[in-house]
């Protein structure tokens, strides 16, 4: 069967040949469909985040899939389901542990995981690969096409539902949030605030000239749109309003520290961004006394468990046709690479860290892999 996968640091993808995997007991094997494409499959494909599995040279990439159900194996799913596999596996040889156990994967430290398509596991990137039955979450035929979707809306349900616990102890009333980030896992956010969570005042960072298809997006949305070329993220509570919620999904390592002066008294930052390495200053004293004195809640997030991609499910239901059409900017076969992998395929030079520049290809925003029509 034809897979697609990288030699982490090789800089581009390309197709491979890789034998049918056989389910083992309580797993089932599945024909993907499609795959999405996203900001950590790039840095998968730079080598600057996850790995290949132990004794391989090569990742199979793809974390967000959709795909039926070809063989249950006598597990209790239907041949014929379509399916969305969860990310996060046990390590090799063990069979599991108590994050697993307790359904909560996402929880798990470094080394009591691996993440398919990521960090030391293949992905979904195949015309078939195999996984547990309880690790494939059903989704309606009708939801299918988009289906590759449900991973990173899941992701935000996780984040949010953190977000909220840190807030729980009080009668909490956001109004004002703010999404930083205007690539997929942004504008999916800045939808899900605008549509689902009902803020009432939404706003979305990016780094775009108009017109673009993002501010585009953002605006048609009822979100306000800021350039942070022209605003610093610090500068929004003044030049903006106070924000009772930031979700930060730029990777740009600034926005962590930056986000505690966007907050309103009482609001919560959650991070997503996965930056390099990257030392720089920051007012420590007086950042540390904004978040005491402020009550103000910096939390971190990262993957998500099978209640968030079921709850993922809904809110993509939910989510209306046209921002999901405009944000899956194309869906491609597997004889256009370049195209479903634009920004690995452009031969740029990686711009540093503190780099404030947008990448070349200024339109794509969330592209799939196609394996067999739906
Ligand atoms: P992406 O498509 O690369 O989007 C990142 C966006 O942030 C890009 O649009 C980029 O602009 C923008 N950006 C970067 N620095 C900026 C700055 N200084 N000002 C304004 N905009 C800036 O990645 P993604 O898939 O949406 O994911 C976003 C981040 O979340 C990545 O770091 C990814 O690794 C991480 N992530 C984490 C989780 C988790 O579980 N924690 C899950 C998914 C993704 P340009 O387009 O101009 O470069
Ligand atoms: C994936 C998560 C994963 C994270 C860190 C994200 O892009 O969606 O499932 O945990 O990267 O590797
Ligand atoms: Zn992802």
């Amino acid at each position: 069967m034809k897979a697609i996968a990288v030699a982490p640091g090789a800089g581009v993808p390309e197709v491979v040949e890789r034998p049918v995997p056989e389910p083992s007991p309580g797993e089932a094997l599945v024909r993907i469909c499609r795959v999405g494409v996203d900001g950590t499959d790039y840095e998968v494909i730079e080598g600057s985040h996850g790995g290949v599995p132990d004794g391989d040279d090569r990742l199979v990439l793809g974390h967000e899939a959709v795909g039926i159900v070809e063989d249950a194996n006598g597990t209790p799913l239907e041949e014929g389901q379509y399916v969305v596999p969860t990310v996060r596996r046990p390590p090799p040889g063990v069979e599991t542990n108590e994050y697993f156990e307790r359904g909560e994967p996402d929880m798990a430290p470094e080394g009591e995981y691996v993440e398919r398509g990521i960090v030391g596991a293949h992905g979904f990137m195949a015309e078939y690969v195999t996984s547990p039955a309880d690790c494939l979450v059903p989704i309606p035929t009708e939801l299918a096409p988009l289906g590759f979707l449900v991973e990173p809306i899941s992701i935000t349900e996780k984040a949010i539902e953190h977000a909220r616990a840190t807030r729980s102890a009080f009668d909490w009333r956001p109004e004002s949030a703010l999404v930083l980030g205007t690539g997929s896992l942004g504008l999916l956010t800045a939808a899900m605030f605008t549509e689902t969570l009902e803020y009432d005042r939404v706003y979305c960072l990016g780094r775009k000239d108009r017109p673009h298809p993002t501010i585009d997006i953002v605006e048609r949305l009822g979100a306000t749109y800021i350039d942070s070329r022209e605003t610093l993220v610090s500068e929004i509570a003044t030049a903006y309003e106070p924000m009772d919620v930031v979700y930060e999904a730029t990777g740009y390592a600034k926005h962590a520290f930056e986000s505690i002066d966007a907050l309103a008294p009482n609001g919560v930052a959650a991070l997503l961004g996965v930056p390099g390495d990257w030392e720089f200053e920051v007012e420590g004293g007086r950042l540390h006394r904004e978040l005491v004195l402020h009550n103000k809640s910096l939390v971190g997030s990262v993957n998500s468990n099978r209640r968030h991609f079921e709850a993922a499910i809904d809110t993509l239901s939910a989510l209306p046709d046209w921002a999901l059409a405009e944000i899956v900017s194309g869906v491609y076969g597997l004889s256009e690479l370049d195209r479903a992998f634009p920004e690995a395929t452009a031969p740029v030079a990686t711009p540093g860290p503190g780099s404030t520049a947008g990448s070349d290809d200024d339109t794509t925003i969330k592209t799939a892999v196609e394996f067999e029509d739906i």
